[in-house]
């Protein structure tokens, strides 16, 4: 056995979550389907394919390089770019050529922008409000000061955004006050002449949490891939986790009480015990911050992963599973009552899920990264 672990993709269950996903919208709601970072480490050309089959009105990428993995797999579906694009002739053109849609981020980009749109043209684009994630996006004042050039310059706007700091925290007030300055920003900006067609703000917590921030059309991303960035966000929603990540038990070994495990001994034996060594460890993309914290799967049961997580592998305690074997297939996380859950092991790792899917290797069969291909 050469690979070290496989990650599998089920598209079928890609498709069910946006279904899903669906059902829990007021209908004429669209959805924006976020396929930036690879489709979440998923395989965005894939993902998009299935996406695009299961309806979605729109895609999301970071970039427009993301995009053109999306367009080369053959999707048609119009992208918005978050992270805009370059304010250059030829991105221009790109934009109109591969049917993206770039984000206005700020004054600055947009004046630059428009001195490149050739004239008599429009560029259709979605212009992003920052109401309170402070990163990326106009203030609602610099929005206002802009719309002479908004609406008289070569500009279509088609949408209006913003993004959610706080949605994952259902009960946290700042989704209502995101809400509340953006719809009076798209007022204020309504009365000043801008009719953007299609006003958006949730992203898969807004989506899961709150119809009131569904607004015309909802972002999600993780919820699509399966996960909810809250176990209490959208309970009656079913999602199935799309990546399985698996690997294998290389050797088993009976140690007596006292052993030391791994690099720097973090773990010791308190018992006789026996130790699996798993064939994976942070190169293929466990984190290493999962050292005697993270758990697997092994023949349908929990095990501990004990001692500290190596380049390529990790030791897991077995003494209570003696029927385990060298070759047995180990459920790192996945779909299944008995698979671990990305999430619980982002937060036993001190971080998100989000790190740990979009962290896989893409030496790791399964999860080769599509942008690696010349689009
Ligand atoms: C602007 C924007 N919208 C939507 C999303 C999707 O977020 P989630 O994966 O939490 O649904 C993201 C992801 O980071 C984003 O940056």
């Amino acid at each position: 056995m050469n690979a070290r672990a496989v990650c599998a993709i089920d598209l079928d269950a890609l498709a069910g979550n946006l279904s899903a996903l669906r059902r829990a919208l007021a209908p004429g709601v669209r959805v924006c389907a976020v396929v930036k970072a690879n489709a979440y480490g998923h395989g965005a050309a894939a993902c998009a394919q299935t996406l695009a089959a299961g309806g979605v009105e729109m895609l999301a990428t970071a970039s427009p390089d993301e995009a053109r993995v999306v367009r080369a797999a053959g999707v048609t579906v119009p992208i918005l770019v978050l992270g805009g694009i370059d304010s250059r002739r030829d991105a221009v053109e790109d934009a109109w050529r591969l049917g993206l849609v770039p984000s206005l981020l700020d004054a600055e980009a947009a004046r630059a922008l428009a001195a490149v749109v050739p004239a008599g043209r429009r560029l259709r684009v979605h212009l992003k409000l920052d109401t309170g994630m402070n990163r990326a996006g106009l203030t609602p004042a610099a929005a206002l000061d802009l719309v002479p050039l908004l609406r008289d310059g070569p500009f279509e706007i088609d949408g209006l955004y913003s993004h959610l700091a706080c949605a994952d925290e259902p009960s946290h007030p700042a989704s209502r006050q995101q809400l509340e300055a953006f719809a009076a920003a798209s007022a204020d900006l309504e009365a000043a002449g801008l009719r953007p067609k299609i006003r958006h703000l949730a992203n898969s917590a807004g989506a899961l949490g709150d119809p009131a921030l569904h607004l015309d059309m909802v972002r999600p991303g993780l919820a699509l891939y399966g996960h909810r960035p809250n176990p209490a966000l959208g309970p009656t929603v079913a999602l199935r986790p799309v990546m399985e990540f698996a690997s294998w038990i290389a050797s088993i070994r009976p140690v007596p009480t006292g052993t030391g495990i791994g690099y720097g001994w973090t773990w010791q034996a308190k018992r006789p015990s026996l130790i699996a060594t798993i064939r994976v460890g942070y190169a293929q993309g466990y984190p290493r911050a999962l050292s005697n914290r993270g758990w697997v799967s092994l023949r349908g049961q929990r095990a501990p992963v004990v001692g500290t997580v190596s380049m390529e592998h990790l030791s897991v305690d077995v003494t209570d599973l003696p029927e385990a074997r060298a070759g047995d297939r180990v459920l790192l996380w996945g779909a299944g009552p008995e698979a671990p859950d990305v999430m619980a092991l982002g937060c036993a790792a001190g971080t998100i899920g989000y790190e740990l899917l979009t962290g896989v290797a893409t030496s790791v069969p399964g999860r080769e990264d599509d942008s690696d291909e010349p689009a």
